[in-house]
């Protein structure tokens, strides 16, 4: 099978392209570099042997696309190419609208042109708001608090549209929930250029000393011990559930949505101690005010994705805080 991935030298892009490559998918992928580097085209082909396709170019661009697809005889496409910081979208709005919209249309466009209609899309669990209870189910209703979750939301309602219309589509739209980790190899991972807004990226720099202390964002949220609840995922096994949702639209008509997370709950305070005890380093911090449009809690009922892709996360807390420390002491 030939799979298009796009925004693959991303952060969970890359790490499913090696899965793909470890399980003899041929792989093409598309990226334009906005917030990755090339070298990971050559980690990559370091962890697998194995070669890719590469084009540099924007999703949002038709004639590269049709290219590819001209070039290749694309089976199905993992769409992974979009913006995800989720303050930058608050604050310009428009280019999140115009890249995560328009790059998806041009997308849906020129796979209806070359009759592949096989996708499996990126969304997050940002889309559940403040869910109403916990775990969070697939069907609990459904919203969003700034642009970044919009463009997903928006996104989930035009593949919904797509297979209303034409019932030949077979779509996977995952709900990933936080993804932290690396390839047990140290080689990619996740490489944030600016000051990273999401936990474990931070924590790692405090532990490198390159940030003096990790602001702890409230302490009096309705948890274990005050600090907000996540469910982290190792992003290898993240990888390997979009392989599960592959083989699946490769055999059902149809379009669905699935939680991809583990089920647990950990707390920033229990994140950081783990951190600190797995890899022998210290990570000092300071409990400063709540971050603006935070909540509690949040982790997944993974059983549908269980049931239908049989997948299910393998690793544990202590893996993810290691394989993320490992991946930036090895560069
Ligand atoms: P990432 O930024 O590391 O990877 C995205 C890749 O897409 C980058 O390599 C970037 O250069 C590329 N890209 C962006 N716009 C493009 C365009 N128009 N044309 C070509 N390439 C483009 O992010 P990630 O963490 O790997 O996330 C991948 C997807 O998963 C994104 O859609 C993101 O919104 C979604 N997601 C991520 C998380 C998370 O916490 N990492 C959580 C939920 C959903
Ligand atoms: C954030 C986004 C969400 C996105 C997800 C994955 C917000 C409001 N939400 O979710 O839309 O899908 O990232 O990209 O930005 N924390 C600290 N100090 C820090 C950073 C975070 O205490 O320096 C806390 C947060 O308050 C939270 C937890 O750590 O309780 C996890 O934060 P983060 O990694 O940013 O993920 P989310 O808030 O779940």
């Amino acid at each position: 099978m030939k799979v298009l991935v796009t925004g693959g030298t991303g952060y969970i892009g890359s790490h499913t392209i090696v899965e793909l490559l470890d399980n003899n998918y041929d792989v093409v992928c598309i990226d334009n570099f906005i917030n990755s580097k090339p070298e990971v085209l050559d980690k990559i082909k370091e962890i697998t042997g194995k070669e890719i396709t590469f084009y540099e170019g924007d999703v949002c661009d038709k004639q590269i696309l049709r290219q590819i697809f001209t070039d290749n005889n694309i089976d199905a496409v993992i769409h992974f190419a979009g913006l995800k910081a989720v303050g930058e979208s608050v604050r310009v709005p428009l280019k999140y609208y115009r890249n995560n919209i328009d790059s998806t249309l041009s997308l849906l466009e020129v796979m209806g042109e070359y009759n592949c209609k096989k996708l499996v899309f990126s969304s997050s669990a940002t889309v559940y708001g403040k869910p109403k209870s916990l775990p969070i189910k697939e069907d609990f209703p459904l919203s969003t608090t700034n642009p970044y979750g919009a463009t997903k939301l928006m996104i989930e309602n035009i593949l919904r549209d797509i297979y209303v219309s034409d019932k030949d589509w077979s779509i996977a739209v995952l709900r990933y929930f936080n993804p932290i980790g690396a390839h047990s190899s140290g080689l990619i991972g996740e490489n944030p250029n600016d000051i990273p807004n999401n936990l474990m990226p931070y924590i790692i720099k405090v532990a490198t000393g390159e940030y003096q202390k990790l602001n702890i964002f409230g302490n009096d949220y309705d948890t274990v011990d005050g600090t907000g609840v996540r469910d982290y995922i190792h992003v290898v096994d993240l990888a390997l559930g979009h392989l599960k949702a592959l083989e699946k639209i490769d055999k059902d008509n149809g379009i669905d949505f699935y939680n991809l997370g583990t089920g647990h709950g950990f707390s920033v305070l229990e994140l950081v101690n783990t951190f600190s005890k797995v890899n022998k380093v210290d990570v000092p911090y300071e409990i400063c005010d709540r971050r603006p449009g935070d909540i509690d809690a949040c982790y997944a009922d993974p059983s549908y994705a269980k049931e239908k892709l049989n997948w299910q996360a393998e690793k544990n807390i202590e893996d993810m805080c290691r394989d993320s420390y490992n991946f930036v002491n090895r560069k």
